[in-house]
């Protein structure tokens, strides 16, 4: 089968054949990982990395006519915000595409529109409050320190740092007018939840397969330090050992709580439109109440990360997971989303 697979690089001038001798290099990229699975699953794979102009892209893609496209784009011309544009580029020639569309990709990268529209769906999330760029900080009373502050429209925990937490007005000031400065975007404000913190993925559209839930746990309970998946909890790989920070497969939760959470993530991709796959994170405090965090419809997808281990566990073999995505992305409905 005739697969694009199409992703952001800060290659634009390379060709199908560049990024096949990457891909033969082992590069560790998550889009090469998904071309290098569906080349082994026997299909003729053309890559097309874009930067910052749609009609390299196009021309490859009308020439090559894919029978569908990978889309393992996070962004465009180094703008995460952008993500969304790329999906609705495919939706509007006509392509057909994994992942989620445009709507999704544009919701659920903001964080404030995400809580509010699972919070329509009954999904429990924290309580929050959203300051525009330039404005100042004035808490609601009903929020409640300890807060967390963060840019809205980030994601991989960019701009998230132990100072991200604040316990006083002074503090939340600063902290919002730092992401401000930074950012350039209007900054969040939500409770703290705390809790045990549960990535699930999903895979599916009509009735979503929950994987099995991945754990993030900070090995040192005493060290004072937040626990939440800052930018160094994620990708600092020696911050993580040094602070035991590990994900693992979720141990402990009975049949009863399984079932609740897999049901709350289920509401919450379909809430916010998720297609083929995504995944959800959660907060699971200590009396038993779920907390939706995020709703991710474009997460990683690289070889031995969340998603792929979960897949794996789930008895799917990274090939098998790749080609699992672009199955369900070829038998879902095509009535436009
Ligand atoms: N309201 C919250 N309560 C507790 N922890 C939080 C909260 N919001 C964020 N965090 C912590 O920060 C991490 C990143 O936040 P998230 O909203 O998922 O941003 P990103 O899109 O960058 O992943 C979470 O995984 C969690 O550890
Ligand atoms: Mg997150």
């Amino acid at each position: 089968m005739k697969i694009a697979v199409v992703f952001d690089t800060l290659h634009p001038e390379w060709v199908d054949a560049d990024y096949k001798r990457a891909l033969e290099e082992q590069a560790e990229e998550a889009e090469y990982d998904v071309a290098r699975a569906l080349l082994a699953n026997g299909h003729d794979v053309h890559l097309i990395g874009v930067h910052d102009r749609l009609g390299p892209l196009l021309e490859q893609l009308l020439e090559f006519q894919p029978r569908v496209v990978f889309n393992s784009c996070e962004g465009f011309g180094g703008h995460a915000q952008h993500e969304y544009v790329v999906a609705g580029v495919l939706e509007m020639y006509g392509f057909r595409y994994t992942g989620s569309p445009p709507t999704a990709l544009l919701v659920a990268r903001n964080k404030s529109l995400t809580k509010k529209v699972l919070a329509y769906h009954g999904v429990r999330i924290p309580a929050f409050a959203e300051f525009a760029p330039g404005e100042k900080a004035v808490r609601p009373s009903a929020l409640r320190f300890p807060l967390i502050v963060k840019p809205l429209l980030e994601d991989a925990s960019v701009g998230i740092a132990q100072a991200s937490v604040v316990e006083d007005d002074a503090s939340l000031t600063e902290r919002v007018r730092f992401v401000h400065e930074k950012f350039n975007q209007a900054a969040i404000v939500e409770e703290l939840i705390e809790g045990r913190e549960l990535y699930v993925g999903l895979v599916g559209n009509a009735a979503p397969e929950p994987l099995p839930f991945v754990e993030l746990t900070f090995g040192d309970p005493d060290s004072g330090a937040h626990r939440i998946a800052t930018y160094k909890a994620k990708w600092d790989e020696e911050y993580r050992k040094r602070k035991r920070i590990r994900n693992v497969f979720a141990k402990g939760l009975s049949e009863q709580m399984t079932t609740r959470i897999a049901e709350i993530c289920t509401t919450a991709f379909h809430a916010l439109g998720l297609q083929d796959y995504g995944r959800v994170d959660l907060r699971l405090t200590h009396d038993d109440e779920v907390y939706v965090l995020e709703v991710n419809p474009n997460p990683f997808l690289a070889r031995e990360n969340e998603m792929a281990d979960a897949a794996e566990k789930a008895g799917m073999a990274y090939d098998r997971f790749v080609q699992r995505i672009v199955d369900e992305a070829l038998s879902r409905d095509h009535g436009g989303a």
